[in-house]
């Protein structure tokens, strides 16, 4: 499709998703979402408001577990029950290894993901807050019902992109991850977004983001670039990476030019895979 073409549908679907309540998607003057004003190239460092967490290059660790099942296939032919009980294998793994147990955490259970297996999309998160942890479910809370806003503008389902977390269970007053954290929790990670194997992952924040690039930029620096995760081999897959602002980040600074940038990321997102803003493939 067109850039114009997409790009009007865009529009029009973001007028439509605000009539329906999606406010999350910026409006201008003119009443319709519009590009935003490209990031000042000298904004080097996060809004005062999410101070910048300091988390070194997290690198997969030197001897990542072994992957039970891998999508080393054409996407279309792989079946959600096959892929689901390899992600069940996974937990249980992880359950076994309980690599949470070598750190202090706030949590009674365990966040370990959720969505469709087979997903195009997938979003990483940070960690489980209170309400993650009362249901055992990812973005639950406050932060969650605005994640579901941004996938719903995107003309999707929540229950159609697969969203999981770097930790799997709540740090302590909702801390911030620490590296050590990362490092003993993101083979895992890495694992599930290996069977999985999206088209696309969205990062939320920078623990995120971080922990799937080797990079120590800002938030600000990275969010809106492309770059890409290598799924853990056999696959070894180079996954495109869009790592945009934590939804939690969003509404404690919801302002337009925080949600146009966010807006911009997502619409990023869409266009490479083709989604139209009613969902359809525009291919
Ligand atoms: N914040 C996250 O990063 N993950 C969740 O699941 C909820 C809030």
């Amino acid at each position: 499709m067109e850039g114009t073409r997409l790009s009007k549908l865009v529009k029009q679907h973001a007028q439509t998703a605000r009539l329906l309540g999606v406010d999350f998607v910026p409006v201008y003057r003119s009443g319709l979402a519009e590009e935003p004003e490209p990031t000042p190239a000298h904004e080097t460092s996060l809004p005062a408001t999410q101070p910048a967490p300091a988390v070194p290059v997290v690198k997969p660790a030197s001897e990542p577990p072994v992957v039970v099942v891998m999508n080393t296939g054409p996407r279309e032919a792989r079946s959600a029950a096959a892929v689901q009980a390899s992600l069940d294998d996974l937990r249980r793994r992880y359950e076994a290894d309980a690599p949470h147990k070598k750190f202090v955490t706030a949590h009674t259970n365990i966040v370990f993901g959720e969505g469709d297996p087979c997903a195009r999309l997938m979003f990483v998160g940070e960690a489980p807050g209170a309400e993650e942890d009362r249901t055992g479910r990812p973005f639950v809370g406050r932060a969650g019902q605005l994640l579901n806003k941004m996938i719903a503008a995107m003309g999707l389902a929540r229950e159609q992109v697969y969203i999981a977390n770097v930790l799997k269970t709540r740090p302590p007053d909702n801390a911030t991850p620490t590296s050590d954290e990362i490092r003993l929790c993101a083979p895992y990670l890495f694992e599930q977004i290996a069977i999985v194997d999206p088209e696309a992952i969205v990062t939320l924040g920078l623990p995120a983001t971080r922990a799937l690039l080797d990079s120590v930029e800002s938030m600000s620096r990275l969010r809106g670039r492309w770059a890409t995760f290598r799924a853990p081999a056999p696959s070894g897959r180079a996954i495109p990476v869009m790592p945009t602002y934590h939804p939690a980040f969003l509404l404690r600074a919801y302002t337009t030019e925080n949600r146009a940038k966010v807006w911009s990321d997502l619409q990023m997102v869409m266009e490479r895979l083709g989604l139209s803003p009613s969902g359809q493939s525009a291919t």
